[in-house]
């Protein structure tokens, strides 16, 4: 592959010479191949890590309706507090009353700890809010937020007095400006009158939510989604879907209505490693299915929710743990009827409750994943009644099967022969695995078989599509955020792009992970109570998903063993670690080319870009990093890697042909946009 250069004028080629290797790509500019799904790049969530409650939801208080197994978890209580049970909210009945501790100088009251504390920004507003009643006609309460360590003289920094007034439950709303940032804040009650108060769902959230929403989301983590431009957006789960047990499944009719009236859930995640253990791990619905597909709406992402089929977690269980085949009928309801609550009319039974919730016009639901990781006979009996019931009431709605947590082997060729069988529209696959599996070394392509950039060039294209719904590289023995394993993300994803034609949607996998709460690395958001950074891995997803492009673009180089055959370029054995693909973008009118170089030095590459014609100035994103390979972005240094925009000259060859010639640093993955 070696080259006589032509004379290209090239700022970022340097240190280009006569004598170095530089690897040839052509790219049929004139050939527009097949349409890259808009839903191609997206998102996954799961409430893993911290990553609703005490993460992208808003609420700052944990266990605000005292309804965990314990019922004061999260909670200190001191002096006269008692709890009750007959509250005014059926689904949550608890609440407590907090009375005359008997003398002057003693105190009655309660304290909240939040998740992980209270994060409060100086000068911010936030919105207390609480049901209330006096037993007695009158009473007042004198809410805080407190620093329990300071060493000012006083632990409080903020404070409100309410007045509760009369026999009946009523909702008070008071705003509360912290005059201090703190990151471990806690929220303190104190009964302040003689007489007592019954209190229920106490709850606190920023006045600055996304969107302004009182249930709203935390500002800065919605828009780290938005910003990502995704395509899909999946929930809730993952194994949440699941449960631990059946009981304990993520059940989506729980999670609308009014928020102080959605019952409890455990999660599952705190039942699956003993040595991440967080016994305070549940879930409080509040963000819910109608806030997902708010959320969907808002990002511009098309909502992909993932319900139960009817299997508990298939690997904490037996098979007596499963809902029997004559048992499904509960669960096929939850799925028809999710498809009325996002798209019925507004005067439809469970149309009606999305409309009472604030969105009459329908969410446009169109997928619809049935199961998340499921495998083998007890999955496919159960899933084909779920089919015959949506496609005989929904047709139009596709549907998502799975193929297992496996990304080859018996039981994942199993899941998708099953899939076929059934007519999956697409199928779930998941695959967190080494670097080598990404890069396709030829050890992992014996120990994995088809693995890396090249796994999907032969898939059968009559079948499902794929969904590549968790995946990322888990370094060997390394198992947490570093720069190399999202580099080799983004060499593996030029083979999502060149097979957009099968590959419909994608989605890194897990997305959040609160820095005090995680039970599963790597994650491609963190945070702690006041801050986040993007990991490497999102900005990869980043340049994917906001260069996507529209059509595929055929970009091969000469096959190394024989140069009269042209190869996709995917890092096989003398391509010196460089993977490519490329995409028009017809609404921009331009062609992209995304290169990855995996290898530890700089590699020439000069690209043809049949059918357009001479000079042209490309716009180039890169992302590099001179420093170690296990370095990462972090809370201190959120921005330490990140992409860097540039510009490149490019020349011409024969006959005027527009030639993109260009010095890839090591370790980096550059893309370019050329102006057709
Ligand atoms: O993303 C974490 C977990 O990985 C998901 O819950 C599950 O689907 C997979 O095993």
């Amino acid at each position: 592959m070696k080259l006589k250069l032509f004379s290209c004028a090239l700022a970022l080629t340097a240190a280009l010479t006569a004598q170095a290797q530089t690897h040839v790509m052509d790219v049929k500019t004139q050939k527009a191949g097949a349409a890259v799904p808009s839903t191609m790049y997206g998102l996954f969530f799961e409430d893993i890590n911290f990553a609703a409650d005490g993460g992208l939801y808003g609420e700052l208080v944990k266990n605000r309706s005292f309804e965990f197994p314990q019922h004061f978890m999260g909670w200190r209580v001191f002096g006269n507090v008692e709890l009750k049970d007959d509250g005014l909210f059926e689904r949550c009945p608890h609440y407590v009353v907090l009375s005359d501790p008997g003398h002057k100088e003693r105190r009655t009251g309660l304290q909240n700890e939040g998740f992980f504390g209270i994060g409060v920004e100086k000068d911010k507003d936030y919105r207390f809010s609480v049901w209330a009643r006096a037993p007695k006609g009158s009473s007042q309460i004198r809410v805080q937020l407190i620093n329990e360590q300071a060493m000012y003289e006083r632990q409080n920094f903020s404070e409100v007095k309410i007045d509760v007034k009369g026999t009946e439950w009523k909702r008070y709303e008071v705003m509360i400006k912290a005059t201090r940032t703190e990151p471990k804040a806690q929220l303190r009650i104190f009964l302040s009158s003689k007489d007592p108060v019954a209190l229920e769902h106490v709850s606190l959230f920023p006045k600055d939510t996304y969107k302004g929403r009182e249930n709203g989301l935390r500002n800065d983590l919605a828009q780290a989604l938005a910003d990502m431009h995704p395509g899909v957006f999946r929930f809730p789960g993952g194994c949440i879907v699941e449960g631990t047990t059946l009981d304990t499944r993520y059940q989506w009719k729980n999670t609308i209505g009014r928020v102080e009236n959605r019952p409890l859930n455990r999660n599952r995640w705190e039942d699956t490693f003993d040595y991440r253990y967080f016994a305070d791990y549940y879930q409080s619905y509040g963000l819910g299915f109608f806030e997902f597909f708010q959320l969907c709406e808002d990002i511009g992402a098309e909502p992909l929710p993932v319900l139960s089929v009817g299997l508990a977690c298939q690997f904490q269980n037996g098979l007596d743990a499963h809902a029997k085949m004559d048992e499904l009928k509960p669960f096929i309801d939850d799925c028809l009827d999710l498809i009325e609550f996002a798209n019925g009319p507004a005067d439809s039974q469970w149309g009606k409750i999305r409309a009472e919730m604030g969105h009459p016009e329908p969410f446009n639901m169109k997928y619809l994943g049935i199961g998340n990781e499921q495998w083998d006979t007890p999955y496919f009996e159960r899933l084909k009644p779920f089919v015959e019931a949506v496609r005989a009431k929904y047709p139009k709605i596709k549907i998502v099967g799975t193929s297992g947590p496996d990304s080859e082997g018996k039981m994942f060729e199993k899941g998708w022969k099953a899939m076929k069988e059934q007519k999956a529209d697409l199928v779930d696959e998941h695959f967190y695995r080494p670097e080598a599996w990404f890069l396709a070394t030829d050890e992992a392509r014996q120990r994995y078989g088809n693995c890396g950039a090249l796994r999907y060039d032969s898939y059968d294209r009559k079948g499902p599509k794929v969904f590549a719904g968790e995946y990322a590289c888990h370094g060997k023995g390394k198992k947490w955020n570093h720069y190399e394993t999202s580099l080799y993300e983004a060499a593996f994803m030029t083979g999502l792009e060149r097979n957009a034609d099968v590959v419909e949607m994608a989605t890194y996998a897990p997305l959040f992970a609160h820095v005090d709460g995680w039970q599963w690395r790597p994650d491609m958001i963190w945070y702690d109570n006041l801050r986040m950074f993007k990991s490497v891995s999102y900005y990869v997803q980043q340049m994917y998903a906001m260069n996507k492009g529209t059509h595929v673009l055929q970009l091969t180089t000469a096959d190394p063993n024989n140069a009269k055959k042209q190869v996709p370029v995917a890092g096989q054995n003398g391509m010196d670690g460089l993977f490519a693909s490329s995409v028009l973008d017809n609404a921009a009118g331009e062609v992209v080319i995304k290169v990855v170089n995996t290898s530890s030095q700089p590699q020439a590459v000069s690209i043809n870009l049949h059918g357009m014609k001479g000079e042209r100035t490309a716009q180039t994103l890169t992302l590099s990093w001179n420093g170690s390979m296990d370095d990462e972005n972090t809370l201190d240094e959120p921005e330490k890697i990140v992409p860097k925009a540039g510009t490149l000259q490019c020349g011409v060859g024969a006959k005027q042909l527009t030639v993109l010639t260009d010095n890839v640093p090591a370790m980096a993955f550059r893309l370019y946009r050329v102006k057709k």
